[in-house]
């Protein structure tokens, strides 16, 4: 097991990459612990869950609502839980966001902490404390910032997970190698055949190496101000085509990071080699480079984008790979790019 202590504004955490499921109750006051859960994850492993109290929620996007949280709400006020509720969210990064916001609301906050048993939660969601819900078809409008206490990353409950999701986690960790570890990218093109067969020793490294960029990141800038923002390299066209088209989040991202190193070339951020080393990594990892997606209505989600700030929008380039750099982007540039691919 390795073990990542993150010290920051929003409180400390401990992450455990290695860590078992089945040795949660050392890490939790067990008689006062209510589970949140999906049914998937339940399916699997309510087995190897501590004898507590378990709320189970359904799955999917749509269920990550205030309706579903005032559902558990529902649930806690039944179970009579107090101010010395201990919540444990055990699931992807859909149970681990509800649960987060949950517990922070709960009697103004209770303690909480998170099994993460996707590998986008344990490289992506379960890090950097923001918590959130979607409104009204936006993503993640209503939300906290708040720290989990600690981050349970079974590495063996990968073993269940569909492909597809496995891979979104890929899409990610290729993210935090470009803009911020060029040994982790390396490792990877060396390695992406034993991380795509979930060989241990890779997949903890990777975790891991991931981790570390993430929490480095937030720890710089908790509250999305500048330094967080590298974090959404990929994600400017990725949400655009996430929008319009009927992929995943990872797919979309994967192609987004293209476009981004197509533009880093541009700007003379990124040699056109490396550009094509991002490419080759992201095919390698059975990641789409390129997605067919309607222009006109990527181009509107875009305009729409929360990131942007009048004409302008914050747009990040792989400055060499392992590092970033944010620069705006007019409209008008992102838009003959768009219409060029
Ligand atoms: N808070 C953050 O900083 C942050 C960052 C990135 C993403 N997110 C959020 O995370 C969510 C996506 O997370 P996700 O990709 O983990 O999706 P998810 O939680 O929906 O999990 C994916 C699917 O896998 C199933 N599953 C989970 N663990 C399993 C296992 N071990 N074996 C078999 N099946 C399993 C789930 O039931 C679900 O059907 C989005 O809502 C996104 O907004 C949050
Ligand atoms: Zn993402």
């Amino acid at each position: 097991m390795k073990i990542l202590e993150i010290y920051s504004a929003g409180g400390n955490s401990t992450l455990m990459i290695g860590e078992s499921l089945r040795n949660l109750e050392t890490h939790i006051p067990v008689e006062k612990t209510v589970i949140l859960t999906d049914t998937n994850v339940s399916r699997f492993y309510l087995k190897d869950f501590p004898s507590c109290e378990v709320i189970e929620i359904g799955t999917g996007e749509a269920i990550k609502t205030l309706d579903t949280v005032r559902l558990i709400f529902e649930k806690l006020v039944a179970l009579e839980a107090d101010r010395s509720t201990f919540i444990v969210g055990i699931g992807g990064g859909i149970v681990c966001d509800i649960a987060g916001f949950v517990a922070s609301t709960y009697l103004r906050g209770v303690r909480f902490g998170f099994v993460s048993s996707t590998l986008l939660a344990q490289v992506d969601a379960s890090v950097g404390g923001k918590n959130g819900v979607n409104f009204k078809g936006y993503k993640n409008m209503m939300g906290v910032f708040n720290q989990p206490e600690f981050v349970v990353c079974d590495l063996e409950l990968l073993q269940t997970l569909p492909e597809k999701e496995i891979l979104c986690g890929f899409a990610e960790i290729i993210k935090h190698g470009v803009i911020g570890n060029a040994g982790m990218f390396e490792y990877l093109e060396e390695n992406y055949e034993k991380a795509l067969a979930l060989d241990y020793q890779v997949i903890e490294k990777l975790v891991y190496d991931s981790m570390v960029i993430k929490s480095s990141i937030v720890n710089q800038d908790e509250k999305e101000k500048g330094e967080r923002r590298k974090l959404n390299f990929g994600h400017t066209f990725g949400h655009a085509i996430e929008k319009t088209a009927q992929v995943r989040h990872g797919e979309a991202v994967s192609a987004g990071m293209v476009v981004a190193c197509a533009l880093s070339v541009q700007r003379g951020y990124l040699s056109a080699a490396d550009a094509k080393r991002v490419e080759t990594l992201i095919r390698n990892m059975k990641l789409p480079t390129r997605l067919e997606f309607d222009r006109e209505k990527s181009l509107d989600a875009l305009k729409r984008d929360k990131k942007r700030e009048g004409e302008q929008i914050h747009f990040v380039l792989a400055d060499g790979i392992g590092h970033a750099v944010v620069e705006d982007i007019s409209v008008q540039e992102l838009e003959a790019v768009i219409r060029d691919l």
